[in-house]
């Protein structure tokens, strides 16, 4: 790590600390981390969606030279805690999704483990399944609560009455796919039992989140678990909550006399065990009066779920409390199906749920006659829609104010399909992004002066490749008015203090705002000139007075579309993002971010979608050759800026968090430049060429 910081710290755009490391390939990722003597996993996945294994032959595979081992329902041993069916492997026959896992191999290599898993023979007794969302689905149901302990269902007012009599009336059902969080580090373990004690190397969000599951599901005292994550390379949330690989290798770990065993998810093996977001289905109404104000907003939703276990999106979230209209109404419905287990990606809810919201607007700015940006301005909220609490900071029409300007919005012409340059059909759309602050409570540091100048800051955060090393280091130093450079920092371990997970856009706010408060507190315990050995832990400071207002960061994505005349070939030429997310801890880590987050959009508009064969139940497009997502030849001219503020209600740092926002909205924007374009509105992602060819 270089010696040559500057001195000053937050809002300075520090490289990467990390950078070295991650360019020369040593950082550490959890597959590679150095252990003696390993033993190699391979699964054997179920190749039916529902119903029981009634034989498993091993013969083959036991016969291979280097194999040691292979785990059934039968030989692997029990799980203290089984009542996670997700996480509950071999712990009976059933088999509740396609691609489950229903063996494992033990061996002395990976080449001999995969081979070996080929030989085995499973024999089921399949029953019928169902694999296929419907929003006429007679199963639907309503969960008890949505992701983030949203309610499920919302009204005020009178939204069908309303809708009846409005001047002007949107509606129409939109829809996005299911899709795969396919971070660049496939998920991997490596775990090893030394007595009882077990140490996990996991490719995770969060250290101490998979330490608390795997206590629990393993039968052991929180301090029986170690788990070690200095560099992670991403996650998207699909490594935010420890999947059923983990409790495999920990399980396996138990049959090695003592030799680690290392089980790395190969890319196809994570599109069913390691989760994925569920597909949407929109039901949009909007009434507005004549000059575009609402006055009915209606969103009902269905989701599919796994049957196993219950995943429900916050989806409408960010429709509750967006615009002003006096009735309004939101449901949710999930389709219990017999497929893999949905969970979070990337802002799970905020993305999929201003989709079709925000294209919704669109076509209401058509009909009502209205500049899309006039139209937002017409319904600005004065306070929070829902809660009626006062907005902390909302400057949703300085972003779009900006955004117009930089992008040339006034180039945009009203009528679609009236530009073309060289046979390419070319257009300008809009959308709003917003995304909830999260400040989570839940977080320790510890902070000790080693010698020389240098504070040794500790808190088991992770850095999954968004820059929280150096954040948090820029953190510190001011904290502790010292230079960048006397700070070192851990993270990524649960041998530091307890940390939340790196979700929810929450975790520069929440361990930053954990590690002022240390600072402070250290400060007051041993003064300016500290002992070496000096130590103060602290916990997260209180948070009162942000329940009184609604705190949301918002953004306005802007999006300049080319389709292709003559065969529908879609390019987005340039993408331009202004948000508002409080304080900027690192300029540089940050654009990153924004620019990471609409690149996903990007993908999100064009390419990714999870084919689930309905069929089968399986995701047949299960690898980066017919998942697609965007490469740098997609990503042509993007650029993200942002308005900044010191945000006094989002606690110490002022700061609201950014890994989610740039994604929400993005895909709106570009649909809705692509019927700029075209003239044709489509409201299914994604904007593939055949729905251009209308
Ligand atoms: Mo993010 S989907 O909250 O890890």
């Amino acid at each position: 790590m270089s010696n040559l910081l500057p001195a000053s710290a937050i809002g300075t755009a520090f490289e990467r600390l990390d950078g070295e490391l991650k360019v020369t390939g040593t950082a550490p990722y959890a597959y590679e981390q150095p252990v003696d003597h390993p033993v190699y996993l391979y699964p054997v996945l179920s190749t039916i969606a529902r119903g029981a294994v009634e034989r498993v032959d091993t013969a083959d595979a036991e016969a291979i030279e280097g194999v040691l081992t292979v785990l059934t329902a039968e030989t692997a041993p029990r799980l203290a805690d089984a009542s996670d069916r997700e996480l509950a492997v071999l712990q009976d026959t059933t088999v509740g999704y396609r691609g489950q896992i229903v063996a494992a191999i033990l061996a002395e290599t990976p080449e001999i483990a995969r081979q070996a898993a080929d030989t085995v023979r499973v024999s089921y007794a399949e029953e019928p399944f169902a694999a296929q969302l419907r929003a006429d689905d007679p199963a639907l149901y309503a969960p008890e609560e949505l992701n983030a302990g949203t309610p499920t269902d919302s009204s005020q007012g009178n939204a069908d009455a309303a809708f009846d009599t409005a001047a002007l009336k949107i509606e129409q059902t939109y829809s996005t796919p299911a899709e795969h969080n396919n971070p660049l580090e496939p998920h991997a373990t490596v775990a090893q039992w030394d007595g009882s004690v077990l140490t996990l190397w996991d490719s995770t969000q969060g250290v101490h989140a998979v330490k608390g599951t795997l206590a629990q599901v393993l039968g052991l005292e929180q301090e029986q678990v170690r788990v070690i994550a200095p560099h992670v390379g991403g996650g998207f949330g699909s490594k935010g909550m420890p999947h059923v690989h983990v409790v495999m290798a920990a399980l396996a770990a138990q049959c090695t006399d003592g030799r680690p065993v290392k089980f790395p998810v190969s890319r196809q093996q994570m599109y069913s065990l390691t989760s994925h977001r569920t597909p949407t289905i929109q039901r949009i109404r909007l009434g507005a009066a004549d000059d575009g104000r609402l006055t009915s907003m209606s969103l009902d939703i269905v989701e599919h779920t796994s049957r196993i276990k219950e995943f429900a999106e916050q989806t409408p979230a960010p429709f509750r409390m967006m615009y002003a209209s006096p009735n309004r109404s939101t449901t949710t419905r999930l389709a219990p199906l017999d497929i893999p287990v949905p969970s979070w990606m990337r802002a799970p809810g905020e993305c999929p749920g201003m989709f079709g919201p925000e294209v919704a607007m669109d076509e209401l700015a058509a009909a009502a006659g209205l500049d899309p940006i006039e139209l937002r301005r017409r319904n600005e909220p004065a306070a929070d829609p829902e809660t009626g609490k006062p907005w902390s900071s909302r400057h949703l029409m300085e972003c779009f104010d900006l955004g117009a300007e930089r992008f040339g919005w006034d180039r945009r012409v009203t009528r679609p399909r009236s530009v073309q340059q060289d046979g390419w059909l070319v257009g300008l759309g809009t959308a709003s992004a917003v995304y909830p602050f999260m400040r989570q409570p839940a977080n320790t540091a510890r902070i000790s002066y080693e010698q020389d100048g240098i504070y040794s800051v500790q808190i088991g955060a992770a850095d999954i490749g968004t820059g929280a090393w150096t954040s948090l280091t820029q953190i510190a130093a001011d904290a502790l008015r010292v230079p960048a450079n006397r700070i070192r920092l851990g993270i990524g371990d649960t041998r530091f203090p307890a940390a939340s997970v790196a979700g929810g856009s929450s975790g520069t706010a929440s361990w930053g705002g954990t590690i002022i408060a240390a600072a402070k507190a250290f400060r007051a315990d041993h003064g300016e000139h500290p002992s070496p050995g000096a130590t103060t832990e602290a916990d997260a400071p209180e948070d009162a007075e942000a329940q009184n207002f609604a705190l949301y960061s918002f953004g306005a994505h802007f999006a300049e579309v080319h389709i292709s005349a003559d065969t529908g070939e879609i390019r987005v030429a340039r993408m331009l993002g202004v948000f508002s997310a409080g304080r900027i801890i690192n300029p540089r880590t940050a654009r990153s971010q924004f620019l990471g987050g609409m690149t996903m959009g990007l993908g999100m508009a064009l390419h990714e979608q999870s084919v689930l064969d309905p069929r089968f139940g399986i995701f047949v497009n299960h690898d980066l050759a017919e998942y697609h997502v965007p490469t740098s030849a997609d990503v042509l001219d993007m650029d993200a800026v942002w308005i900044e503020d010191r945000d006094e209600h989002a606690g110490p740092l002022g700061a609201r968090g950014i890994g989610e926002i740039g994604i929400v909205g993005s895909a709106a924007a570009i649909a809705n430049a692509a019927y700029n374009a075209s003239g044709i509105r489509v409201r299914d992602l994604p904007l593939t060429p055949d729905k251009f060819l209308a």
